[in-house]
């Protein structure tokens, strides 16, 4: 039996617009590094197979981590463990600064109006997390930016050169899903910057016929762009070994490990970090002082910037990869950020984070009650 109750942190995080949850963590710290209450801590952590005969849950995307969380949290409490729990918005992108276009208003009055909103659906449902917070504090710029600038004097980030469409009326590079265009394989007439409906085929903006800008329907014109990727493939043999060290034994759930085997398979390649947009965590390296960093890549260092705009004690947490046991929950496309991304920034930087260790991916909440044994 267990001496010492374990001290709980749980966080979630839900992107500002939407209503649906993507991904959330719990961090699990076991004192000393003992592991006597692995079975009892186990418990929360794997309801499917617990679940009461006949239950049935639908819903879409994002129910299914909800849940757990509440049930997690509550259970966690019951048991009288030490539990901070976390939940914030994920706040910066295109789709904020549009969104504030729309508004006539700014991107940060936008985030400001939808945080309040979330805050205020959540005290509705009664999950009483001990701090909501958001991706656009201090901390957040501060922790990215140091994650950056260690990746960078060891070599993981490179320079390239992109081809992009930019609207000189909105003064601005168009983002995929901005642009509409003829599709250049089928002749389809809104084909989206990313992807044709019609014929289902993935289309690289530029190569648009016709391109309209979509929110002033103005022609946009080619451009380059400087931006910076992270090294992926050099940081290939580091993911291995962790995953290799990490997986086996643990929950990762089996889409989960599908996920980041096909990835593996396909070969990782460099991945684009920066945008040029204005609502972002800025670049702090000379000539990219007019970009932001992809959402993408800052987005899940939220949970760290989040704890650390809670308590001083975060790197107790965040730092501690020994002696803390990290779960994350998501739905499966939110898979490769966490399990792959997020990993090789960590480990990139060689700082000592913590990294998860078990990745719940949900499907939707049918896929997910499919994989329930009906005793
Ligand atoms: C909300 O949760 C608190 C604490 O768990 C409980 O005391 C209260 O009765 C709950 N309220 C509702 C409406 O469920
Ligand atoms: C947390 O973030 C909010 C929003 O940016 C800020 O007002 C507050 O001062 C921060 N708290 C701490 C302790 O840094
Ligand atoms: C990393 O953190 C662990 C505690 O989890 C500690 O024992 C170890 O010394 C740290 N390593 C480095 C390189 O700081």
């Amino acid at each position: 039996m267990c001496s010492s109750p374990a001290p709980f942190l749980m966080s979630t995080m839900f992107p500002i617009l939407e209503t649906s949850l993507v991904a959330c963590s719990v961090l699990m710290s076991l004192p000393g590094g003992a592991n006597c209450c692995r079975e009892d801590l186990r418990e929360p952590w794997v309801p499917r197979n617990r679940m009461p005969q006949g239950w049935r849950l639908r819903g879409s995307r994002g129910h299914g981590e909800r849940l757990i969380l509440i049930f997690s949290s509550r259970y966690s409490r019951l048991r009288q463990w030490n539990t901070l729990y976390l939940c914030g918005t994920d706040e910066y992108g295109t789709a904020t600064e549009t969104k504030a276009m729309e508004e006539g208003l700014t991107p940060q009055e936008i985030c400001d109006k939808y945080h309040v909103i979330h805050a205020d659906i959540y005290r509705w449902f009664n999950i009483s997390f001990d701090i909501f917070g958001r991706t656009t504090t201090s901390q957040q710029t501060e922790i990215t930016q140091d994650i950056f600038q260690r990746l960078w004097n060891r070599g993981f980030v490179l320079q390239d050169t992109v081809e992009q469409l930019r609207c000189e009326r909105c003064a601005r590079f168009l983002a995929d899903r901005f642009v509409e265009g003829v599709c250049p394989f089928c002749g389809y007439e809104e084909a989206r910057g990313d992807q044709c409906d019609k014929c289902g085929k993935l289309i690289n903006a530029v190569e648009l016929k016709k391109p309209q800008c979509k929110v002033c329907r103005s022609c946009p014109v080619v451009r380059s762009s400087r931006h910076l990727f992270l090294d992926l493939p050099k940081l290939e043999d580091r993911l291995e070994e962790w995953l290799g060290k990490t997986v086996p034994g643990s929950d990762w759930t089996p889409n989960a490990r599908f996920i980041i085997r096909s990835w593996l398979r396909d070969g990782l390649k460099p991945r684009c970090i920066t945008r040029d947009l204005k609502w972002g965590t800025p670049v702090p390296l000379e000539g990219f002082e007019d970009k932001v960093f992809y959402v993408w890549f800052d987005a899940t260092f939220g949970y760290i910037s989040i704890t650390a705009n809670y308590t001083d004690q975060w790197e107790k947490w965040w730092k501690n990869p020994e002696q803390v046991n990290l779960y994350q929950f998501m739905a499966k496309d939110n898979v490769p950020f966490h399990g792959l991304v997020f990993p090789c920034s960590a480990l990139g930087a060689e700082d000592n984070y913590t990294l998860v260790s078990h990745l719940i991916a949900t499907g939707t909440l049918e896929d997910w009650t499919r994989n329930i044994p009906r005793e």
